[in-house]
């Protein structure tokens, strides 16, 4: 099990060192653990977010649990340069296209949802977002038309191949569920909607067992807070599956709870929260390490089949957080380190 660690910027080293107590506390004998530097901390020792050298170990390894990356000191760099890069030219080097971020409520930890208990009571989601394609990687820049004003683009795009390995991933998710699947789009007003619908409905033939369903992203919004637990599965764009990833957290309680894994074709992954560096907490060792040790359990069992040790650690953190075990993040006051030593004790 060689597992690259790349723990980037802000609270990434932070909460990616809890996650890495948790599994060496495993006890797995095969584990070897390869770290690379990214982000903001690899622009200012090699002059890139993403260094060569970080990228060769990233192809090396057969999973790569990531921090975050991001730094504000850096917003004014080339946008190549940026410590965001990192993240984006690793998702887009080794083919990761299938962002995969579970959004659930454990049982008697609805108070935590910053919506009504009986409403967070039913959370239970996978997002699954397409991370290789739309308005993230399309031609895009700041010109200057004739008459001198300045003006930003960003070309949005999908081609159908890409819609549709997402699509059978989106399937394929929901029949592993309540085969419920509902695909998030805008296509009352983009082309690049409209193919990704027509697609989706297409793949929909290959899974008679699924029920499909359509929603524009706005209104998809608004029903995520209004009742969230109509969600099985949502299969949508890079953008779309960004922000309702952002939104989906606070249902459950807090964006230091929910982690991702982000897949290739094969079992080859990438495992990260989603949230990003916390500029505004770095340092201060109250970061919440949780989804980032509940993403190092998403990667044994993506990457490697250890169903059992996954299910091991998402239920130390459950007994954590049903402990009152919880940082300021969840209106609590434990830190970065006892919230480690908690789940450790629990595991
Ligand atoms: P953010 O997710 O870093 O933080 C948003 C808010 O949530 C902040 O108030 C922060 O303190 C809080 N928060 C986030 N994670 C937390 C945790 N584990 N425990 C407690 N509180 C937590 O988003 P932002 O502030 O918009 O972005 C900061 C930087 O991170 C930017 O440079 C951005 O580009 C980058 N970013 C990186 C990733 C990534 O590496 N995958 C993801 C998102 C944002
Ligand atoms: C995420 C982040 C990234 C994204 C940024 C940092 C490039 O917000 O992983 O959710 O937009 O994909
Ligand atoms: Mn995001």
């Amino acid at each position: 099990m060689k597992i690259a660690v790349f723990a980037g910027d802000g609270i990434g080293p932070e909460v990616t060192h809890e996650a890495i107590r948790v599994l060496h506390a495993l006890g797995l004998n095969d584990l070897e653990l390869v770290e690379g530097d990214v982000g903001a901390a690899a622009y200012r020792k090699h002059g890139h977010p993403l260094p060569p050298a970080t990228l060769a170990i990233a192809h090396d390894c057969d999973a790569i649990l990531f921090g975050s990356v991001g730094d504000f000191d850096c917003d004014h760099l080339e946008r190549h340069l940026r410590p965001e890069q990192a993240i984006l030219g690793l998702r887009k080097e080794l083919g990761l296209f299938a962002n995969l971020r579970p959004a659930k409520v454990y049982k008697g930890l609805e108070d935590m949802s910053t919506l009504r208990p009986e409403i967070a009571r039913v959370i239970d989601m996978v997002i699954v977002r397409e991370s290789n394609g739309d308005v993230y990687f399309g031609e895009k820049g700041i010109r200057t038309l004739p008459d001198g004003r300045r003006e930003g683009y960003d070309i949005m795009s999908y081609a159908e191949d890409e819609v549709r390995r997402i699509a059978h991933v989106g399937f394929r998710t929901a029949m592993g569920r309540k085969k419920q699947l509902c695909s998030v789009d805008k296509a009352n007003v983009l082309e690049t909607s409209q193919l990704w619908r027509d697609v989706v409905i297409e793949v929909s033939a290959e899974y008679p067992e699924v029920e499909l369903s359509h929603l524009y992203v706005d209104n998809a919004a608004m029903q995520m807070v209004k009742s969230p637990g109509q969600f099985d599965v949502i299969v949508t764009g890079n953008m779309f599956g960004d922000i309702l990833s952002d939104q989906a957290s606070m249902c459950v309680g807090s964006i230091g709870l929910l982690a991702s894994a982000t897949m290739a074709e094969g079992t080859k992954g990438l495992f990260e929260p989603i949230h990003g560096s916390a500029p505004d907490i770095a340092g201060k060792g109250i970061a919440n390490p949780m989804a980032q040790i509940l993403s190092a359990a998403m990667l044994l069992r993506h990457s490697f089949g250890k169903e059992a040790e996954a299910a091991r650690i998402e239920a130390a953190v459950a007994k954590a957080l049903a402990d009152g075990i919880c940082g300021g993040d969840l209106g609590g006051s434990h830190g970065t380190a006892e919230i480690g030593d908690a789940v450790l004790a629990r595991l």
